[in-house]
Parts: structure tokens; C-alpha cells; sequence
């Protein structure tokens, strides 16, 4: 069934399709000139000294883990409550990933104390991620980072242009990623982008992107360089131009998108933060936020009135998510042991509702109605 009002909705129109002609005619379709214009916007935009464009937002995660230096035999701290690419980064060079709790169902991202109570000798670096663009307890993290010497990265995949007291997210770790999947604030189908400000991690991440190649095919056929070295063991994480010019036309309505966000977010907390049994995270966040999801936690509750709450909405024809199924739960990592009582509850007691731009005041009134009377009806 497709529903009425969906999860989220693409911000796309005649210009994306337009960009994407423009690359395809132009007889250069692989990583070259767009994507070097995308990594200056966002080195404009953000702030930042270095970008360098990736395939998507887990080949990012996994460079910052290599120019980080994480290897066998160590720890990295990361969250459950995200999606399971921000932990298998860790996984893919070796090391071992030490998940944190959350702050608590109002803030729903990794507590530093947590952090802190979780560091051994091998602890070697903190992932963090900002969920649904709503900053992490930065000052605190970085402050632990800085006494055990620890690297930070920032999965910022939630969170393009989201600030923290005034930083943009992604330029205060050492470096971070995001993505460009099409449900994200920048959408390319697929992409990613690794920033830092760090010209030794960068220019790491530049070979890694591309085999450890010394030099790029785009340098080949301009007559810029004939020929290359393989310098590091890299892997092909390249972005092609096709993309890279549709996402330069998304960046440049982004703000504008993200703007529009922060109101429809207002008219949601104007009535969710009215439902008794209800909590909205980062409900006290004042700062400029990319609101990519909307995640409401019911209290006092259970997975399975969850589920029939979720079921409800979706007769009424809205769509709903669950961000996330906590990652220390899977298969794959349960056998670590995490024991993560507010991880556990948020997941099991967790739904998205639609969140984009184009959602109009009677859309988030009806979504707002439905919701309340699933939550009042279904104990
Ligand atoms: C928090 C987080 N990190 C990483 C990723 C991976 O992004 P990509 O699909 O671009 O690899 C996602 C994707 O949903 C995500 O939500």
C-alpha cells in the first residue's frame, strides 16, 4: 500500500535533472570536476579545511577509521542506537567496537559518562553520532578525548549544516562523514562525504578513495599526469560527476530546506510535547538543525503497544519508521554482552513519523490527531 503521507519525500526537481544532463553531455562522467566543485562547497559551507568525496556514508565511516589509525587489538566506543554502519566501521579495520549508552529518552544520543566508564587501556578512539541532526554532548566528549587521547570521529550523516554552539557538526572530531542516500537531507541516490581539517587524514583519505593512487584518471585525461603509483592499499570508495552534480544542485537548496524544516519541527512540538505518555527528544534544542527524522519515545511503554500504535497510524495512511533497532542486539554483536538499559528502552519504545519540508500544517495536524488518539487508545 502506498501510504498517504510518507516517511519522508524527495526535495528534487527540474534542476537535479538538469545537472545530471549537463554531466552525462559533457563526456565526463566518472569523479572529476563536479565532484571537486561539491568538495569545495563543502569546505565553503562548512568551514572546514579538507573534503573529499566518497561512494557513500559507510565507505566515509570506514576511511575516518583507517586515517584514524584503528587497528586490531583496539577499543573504539560507539552507540548501539544508530544504524549498524556507524559500529562496522570498526569492525572493517580490525577493531573492536565498545558500544555506550544513550543520555536518556529526551537526549538520544551517546552519554559521555558512559563513554568514560567504558574506556580500557585499548581504548583508542569515541564514534559519535548525532542522531536525527540533534548534536551530541560535544564539549563533554571532546573533553574525555583530550585527557585519554583518544580520535573522534563524527558520523554527521544526520546532520548537514546542524550546529553545536555555533560549530558546525563534522568539524569538531577529528573527522566525519555523511551521506547522500536518498531519505537524507542531501539526496544523490547514493553518495558520501569525508571532511576534516586534518591535512594529513585528508590527503590519507584522498589515496584511500581511489586504490592509493597517486594520481586520478580525471588528471590522466586532462594531460595533468600520465601515469601513477599505488602508494597505501585504498579500495575504489569514488563518487561519479553524475551524482556529484546532482548533489551540488541539493546543496545549494539546502538551507532553504532545512529552514523550512525547523518550522514544520515547531508545529510538531507545539502538539507532541502535549501528549502525556509521550517524549520528544532534543525537544529543548534552540540551535539551527537538519531535523532529517522526526523520533517521538513513548513512556512507560512496551515494544509491543508500540507496534500497535505504529500499526494504527499506518491504517490511517501515514508511514512510520523505528531509528533504530539497537545494533548491539544484532546477530552479529550480541555476543559482545552490551548492557545498555536506555538503548534498550528507546528502541523497543521508538517511532519516526514524516518529516520533510513539503508536509503542510493540516498534514502534521492530522499526523499530530492520529498519533494522539493511537497513544490514548492503545495502552
Ligand atoms: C547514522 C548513519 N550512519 C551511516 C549510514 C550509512 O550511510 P550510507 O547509506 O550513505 O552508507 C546511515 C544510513 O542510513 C546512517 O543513518
Amino acid at each position: 500500500m502506498a501510504y498517504k503521507i510518507p516517511l519522508f519525500n524527495l526535495n528534487f526537481d527540474d534542476r537535479e535533472a538538469q545537472a545530471a544532463y549537463a554531466t552525462i553531455k559533457s563526456g565526463w562522467i566518472s569523479t572529476g570536476p563536479k565532484n571537486a566543485e561539491l568538495e569545495q562547497m563543502f569546505i565553503d559551507m562548512w568551514g572546514v579545511k579538507y573534503a573529499v568525496s566518497m561512494s557513500n556514508c559507510t565507505d566515509a565511516l570506514h576511511v575516518c577509521c583507517m586515517v584514524c589509525g584503528f587497528g586490531p587489538g583496539d577499543e573504539v566506543i560507539c552507540p548501539s542506537l544508530t544504524f549498524a554502519a556507524s559500529c562496522n566501521c570498526i569492525r572493517y579495520v580490525g577493531a573492536t567496537p565498545v558500544f555506550a549508552d544513550i543520555v536518556g529518552a529526551d537526549h538520544i544520543n551517546i552519554d559521555p559518562k558512559d563513554i568514560e566508564r567504558k574506556i580500557t587501556s585499548k581504548t583508542k578512539g569515541i564514534v559519535v553520532v548525532h542522531m536525527a541532526g540533534f548534536p551530541s554532548q560535544m564539549d563533554e566528549i571532546m573533553a574525555i578525548a583530550r585527557k585519554y587521547n583518544l580520535k573522534v570521529v563524527e558520523d554527521a550523516c544526520h546532520g548537514p549544516l546542524s550546529e553545536y554552539k555555533g560549530k558546525k557538526l563534522g568539524t569538531i572530531g577529528d573527522c566525519a562523514s555523511f551521506s547522500f542516500f536518498s531519505n537524507k537531507n542531501i539526496s544523490t541516490g547514493e553518495g558520501g562525504m569525508f571532511i576534516s581539517n586534518n591535512e594529513e587524514m585528508a590527503a590519507k583519505a584522498r589515496l584511500i578513495r581511489s586504490h592509493g593512487m597517486s594520481t586520478m584518471s580525471y588528471q590522466r585525461a586532462t594531460g595533468h599526469a600520465t601515469e601513477y603509483d599505488i602508494t597505501c592499499l585504498g579500495y575504489n570508495f569514488r563518487m561519479d560527476d553524475i551524482r556529484a552534480s546532482i548533489a551540488i544542485e541539493q546543496l545549494k537548496k539546502l538551507k532553504g530546506d532545512l529552514e523550512t524544516r525547523m518550522t514544520v519541527r515547531k508545529l510538531y512540538l507545539d502538539r507532541l510535547t502535549k501528549i502525556d505518555g509521550v517524549v520528544v527528544p532534543f525537544a529543548d534544542n534552540t540551535e539551527f538543525v537538519s531535523n532529517y527524522i522526526l523520533p517521538v519515545v513513548l513512556l512507560n511503554s512496551t515494544k509491543e503497544r508500540r507496534n500497535k500504535i505504529r500499526d494504527f497510524i499506518h491504517k490511517a495512511g501515514i508511514q512510520t519508521s523505528v531509528h533504530y533497532p539497537a545494533v548491539h542486539k544484532f546477530s552479529i554483536y550480541k555476543d559482545l554482552g552490551a548492557v545498555l538499559p536506555k538503548t534498550d528502552y528507546v528502541t523497543d519504545n521508538e517511532i519516526t513519523l514524516p518529516m520533510y519540508a513539503a508536509l503542510t500544517k493540516e498534514q502534521i495536524s492530522f499526523i499530530c490527531d492520529t498519533f494522539e488518539a493511537a497513544v490514548k487508545e492503545i495502552k
